[in-house]
């Protein structure tokens, strides 16, 4: 049984979603490591502090009903936000903000049944993770997705605007210097474009249990 399991890709692909229910299946800990990079972004669009100052003493911390807080605040809704999504990028390209990071997230699995989500969870967080994941999609289907979960929430959203935000984000984190978003060599890539939620979860499940 994989103890470990990290799972990256780019944005809109399923991450989140899957790797909750993998989670719940397993008995796991689900660890959103973009949430955390949101709650930098957040904090730094409240704040005037330099980024240094901030990264020096924030607290985020994520607990077992994947709620997250920022100094001791629940923002979980507030860094949902298409702006907090574009800064979250825009934040996780400084060195000294990916170190703080990923030292809380090595932290956090430390105890193992752990399953984390990201963009260098397998590259660069938890290299000897024990299952890695990349997982993927069309841009035109992580569009259409996001695009019908915010409809859901009642949002008023352009189809179009969603598509260049994610190709945006997804070029930013590709392309920045300090562990940028690749596949591991050591990962297993799905495509789940044509795949179902539960069809992407069974798959991961069945590599859990191989050895
Ligand atoms: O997974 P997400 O969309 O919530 O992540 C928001 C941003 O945070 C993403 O565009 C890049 C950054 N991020 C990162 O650099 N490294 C991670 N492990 C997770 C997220």
């Amino acid at each position: 049984m994989k103890k470990i399991i990290a799972v990256d890709g780019p944005a809109g692909a399923g991450k989140s979603t899957v790797s909750k229910l993998v989670a719940q299946k397993l008995g796991y800990t689900y660890i959103d490591t973009g949430a955390m990079y949101r709650a930098v972004a957040l904090k730094s669009s409240h704040s005037n502090e330099d980024l240094t100052d901030i990264i020096n003493d924030i607290q985020i911390e994520l607990d077992d009903k994947a709620r997250v807080f920022l100094d001791g605040v629940e923002v979980t809704k507030e860094i949902r936000t298409p702006e907090i999504s574009k800064l979250a990028s825009d934040v996780s390209k400084f060195g000294f903000v990916r170190k703080k990071l990923t030292e809380l997230q090595r932290k956090m699995a430390e105890r193992g049944a752990v399953i984390m989500d990201g963009r260098d969870i397998g590259t660069q967080v938890l290299p000897n993770a024990d299952l890695k994941i990349f997982l993927t999609a069309s841009i035109d289907e992580r569009a259409r997705r996001r695009f019908e979960e915010l409809q859901a929430k009642g949002q008023s959203v352009n189809l179009d605007a969603i598509k260049n935000e994610i190709a945006l984000r997804d070029k930013q984190d590709s392309e920045r210097e300090i562990a940028p978003l690749k596949q591991a060599e050591d990962a297993v890539l799905i495509d789940s474009t044509n795949l179902q939620i539960n069809e992407v979860v069974e798959k991961i499940l069945t590599l859990c249990y191989t050895d």
